[in-house]
């Protein structure tokens, strides 16, 4: 197996990660089946999770990107750069924004207000993982979250370091730069 050596210890394995996604794509089905929802994936980071998820999701559905950027190194800036080029009419849509991993939750609150401006039906989140100690935006909690982590640096399944380790198919921990 592909370990770099700047992880320090894998913090979830690809067949934690799949029980974790399977159980989200459940829920889902069960939420979504009559409403044909719009699953927004947030680029780059959700990109492994998004694609894996919807296969989970057993019920019509129509899929969407954006991008949002706001970390350098380990560090998050504090400014979200958003981009909704590839986004199409939201109105009237139950859409189902879907992020690798929730921190401070400024990224998905700018997000959120910003589409909520759109008139969709509904906006609810889905994330892969959280860090609930993490928060700046107090209140924000995620209506579907795969599990909660530590105040951890993880890397691998989209989720990088300076743009590395997305390839990873597991979820590590990396050493302090
Ligand atoms: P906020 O702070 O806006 O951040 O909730 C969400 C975005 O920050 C990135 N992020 C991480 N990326 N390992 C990463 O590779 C991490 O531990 C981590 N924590 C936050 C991620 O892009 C997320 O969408
Ligand atoms: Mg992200």
């Amino acid at each position: 197996m592909f370990t770099p050596k700047e992880v320090k210890r894998i913090l979830f394995t690809e067949d934690e990660i799949s029980r974790y996604v399977n159980s989200l794509g459940e829920r889902l089905t069960c939420d979504y089946s009559e409403k044909n929802p719009l699953f927004v994936c947030v680029l780059k980071g959700a990109c492994v999770f998004f694609s894996d998820l919807i296969r989970r999701v057993e019920c019509p559905l129509e899929i969407a990107f954006l991008s949002a950027e706001s970390y350098c190194g380990t560090q998050s800036t504090g400014e979200v750069e958003l981009s909704f080029d590839k986004l199409p009419e939201i109105s009237g849509r139950y859409v189902v924004l879907v992020e690798d991993i929730v921190d401070t939750a400024r990224t998905l609150s700018l997000v959120k207000e910003k589409l909520a401006a759109r008139n969709p039906a509904s906006i609810k989140v889905c994330c892969l993982l959280d860090k609930p100690s993490r928060r700046v935006v107090s209140g924000f909690t995620a209506d579907y979250t795969g599990v909660e982590i530590d105040d951890l640096f993880v890397v691998g399944y989209g989720l990088d370091y300076d743009q590395r380790f997305r390839n990873l198919p597991y979820i590590g921990i990396l050493e302090e730069p």
